[in-house]
Parts: structure tokens; sequence; C-alpha cells
């Protein structure tokens, strides 16, 4: 059954670039750059996280050793190698923070970006697209001027806008006004949601932000109302079961959100998050998830598909994607 999972075509919703940059690889950017990082030793740099803050200060020298076009490149090739080498991942949309690389424009950021993704296609046959993501522990005034920028430069590569690092901090209605920006300019939304504090973020991200997919949301099932709102409009959450696990140590593994979110008839996906930065990658994601819950073949197909139904792709692509992904899983 492992075997089996981890071949399975898959794609994935929720990852961030600059969390999937190998530890080695974080070493020698560092070094290059001059830039400091908790350790120079690659097999302590990614330890066991002391919540998400703890998490997050790694996260933030890992994305201040990327300084150049060229180190964005690499991140990029490399993520996208990793995750079709480990987890058979055929399909990604990428989240990257640009206002955490101060070193380069935007504009240098996503092209870069985008080269590295088009080289790792050619080699591995895997498909990236972006969703820049606002820090939003970062004052607002620097939201609205990414979303300003990701419309002055706009590629077809790039689906939308993310918000993401402590939901803590940043209270989704502090950036109504960058979101309503990439609305009306046609970016699709999402945004890190109850995570790890209050599941109104989630509430508030669907009515204010107007997000049609919501990131993590376990403390969703902490409402009963959120709960059901998110069953009934079938809204897709995107889940990451190694960090579930990492938010709830004191848990078994079939007793985790995830697994109650399943069982509450949610529209769920499995993704990998930050993989070399949480010791995973989306191959060993379906594995975990897989055992703890007991799938059968056929459950562990539809949670492959079922990535394909939350993407950001136009019904033709979704479409010739969904029949690649079933004739590969066929001759499975
Ligand atoms: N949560 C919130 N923000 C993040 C994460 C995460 O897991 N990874 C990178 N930014
Ligand atoms: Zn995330």
């Amino acid at each position: 059954m492992s075997q089996f999972l981890r071949a399975l075509p898959k794609a994935e919703l929720h990852v961030h670039l600059e969390g999937s940059v190998p530890a080695e690889l974080a070493v020698k950017l560092a070094a290059r750059n001059g830039t400091p990082l908790p350790t120079s030793d690659p097999a302590r740099l990614y330890r066991t996280w002391a919540g998400l803050a703890d998490f997050l200060v790694t996260y933030e020298a890992v994305c201040a050793a990327i300084v150049t076009p060229a180190d964005m490149a690499e991140v990029a090739y490399e993520a996208q190698a990793q995750a079709a080498r480990l987890g058979n991942v055929r399909y990604r949309e990428i989240f990257f923070n640009p206002t955490n690389h101060p070193s380069m424009t935007y504009r240098q950021q996503l092209e870069a970006v985008l080269d590295g993704l088009a080289s790792a296609e050619t080699d591995f046959g895997i498909v990236g697209r972006l969703i820049p993501a606002i820090n939003r522990s970062q004052p607002v005034s620097v939201a609205n001027d990414l979303v300003r920028e990701v419309i002055a430069h706009r590629r077809d590569e790039v689906l939308g806008i993310g918000l993401d690092h402590d939901d803590s901090v940043g209270p989704a209605p502090l950036f109504a006004e960058a979101f309503a920006l990439a609305a009306r300019n046609g970016l699709r939304r999402t945004a890190h949601a109850a995570e790890a504090h209050t599941p109104g973020q989630i509430t508030d991200s669907l009515d204010v932000l107007g997000c049609d997919r919501i990131d993590h949301g376990y403390l969703a099932l902490a409402d009963a109302a959120i709960t059901a709102r998110l069953r009934d409009e079938g809204t897709h959450v995107t889940t990451c079961w190694g960090t579930c696990c990492a938010h709830n140590p004191g848990r078994s593994q079939a007793d985790q959100p995830i697994v109650e979110m399943t069982a509450a008839s949610l529209n769920i996906s499995i993704n990998s998050d930050d993989p070399p930065m949480l010791g995973t990658d989306l191959g060993s994601e379906f594995v975990a998830a897989g055992l703890a819950m007991g799938w059968t073949r056929e459950q562990g197909i539809a949670m492959s598909l079922a990535a394909l139904d939350g993407a950001w792709l136009d019904d033709s692509d979704r479409a010739a994607l969904r029949r690649s992904f079933e004739a590969e899983i066929a001759a499975l």
C-alpha cells in the first residue's frame, strides 16, 4: 500500500518555495551570500519545531539566504526536482514570499522562479504554477505594494495570491484592500487560516478576503457552524499532514484533525507545506495519512484526484490533467 501511495501521480496546492530548500542548499546559499543561519550544519538546520513562530524564525533565515535571481532559479528547480523524484508530483501551485527577498524586485524574482520551473518541467515533467503570498507579519502597505507589483507584471503562470505566516499576528481583515485589488484584477485568492490560532480567521478569509480556498483550517473543528459551512459550500481546504501532526503532538495519528475533517465530509487535499523543513515529501504525506486513515486503494486514488478538483486550473486543463492521472493510475 505504501508503495502504491508513493507511486500515485499527485498534484499539490499548498507548498512554500522557500520552505522547499534542501538543508544542504540553504547552507550553501547562506555561505555564498554571507547571511546568518541558526546553524551551518545541514543535519541540524531543520529540526523539531516548538510551534509556528519557532519554525518561522528558520524559514525567514532561509528566505534571507536567497539573495540573487540565480539563487531563486536554483531553489525553484531543486524544489520541483525533489517533488517529482520523491512523490511523483506532476502539478504544483507554489507559494512564494516576494517581500522576504528585498534584494530583488518582484519582477526579477518572478522571472528567475519561472526559469527554474521551466527547466524542471523539461527535465522531470512537473508543472509549476505560482501564488505570490503576503507575509501577514509585515505592514499592510507592503501587502498592497506586492499586489500592485503582481498586477503590473502579470504572467499566466501566476494564478492568484495567498496570505501566510503566523495567523496569530496578522488578522485577515487587515488585508482586505490588497485582496480586493487582486479580485478586481482577476486573481484567485486563498489564505492560511485556523492553522494554529482562531477558527474565526476562516470566516474572515471567506467573507472579507473573498477566498475560494482555505489553507490548513484545522481549528475549524472547534466551531461546528464553521465546519458545517465549509462542508455545505464545498470549500476546498488544503491540509498538510506533517504540519497538522506537528501542531498536535499529543494526539495519535488516527486522532489528527485531518481525520476528523475527512469524517466531517470536508473537501480536502493532502499537501506537504515545507517538505524538507518538516522532514517530509508528498509521497510520505500520502503514506502517513493513508496508513492513519486506513485508506483503500480507491481512497488513495480519490485523494490524488481531489487536488485536481481544488486546483486553479481552467476546466479544459483540469480535464486533460485528470485524464493523464487516470491513465497513469490504471497502469499502476
Ligand atoms: N504556515 C504559515 N506560514 C508559513 C508556513 C506555514 O506552514 N510556511 C511558510 N510560511
Ligand atoms: Zn503553508
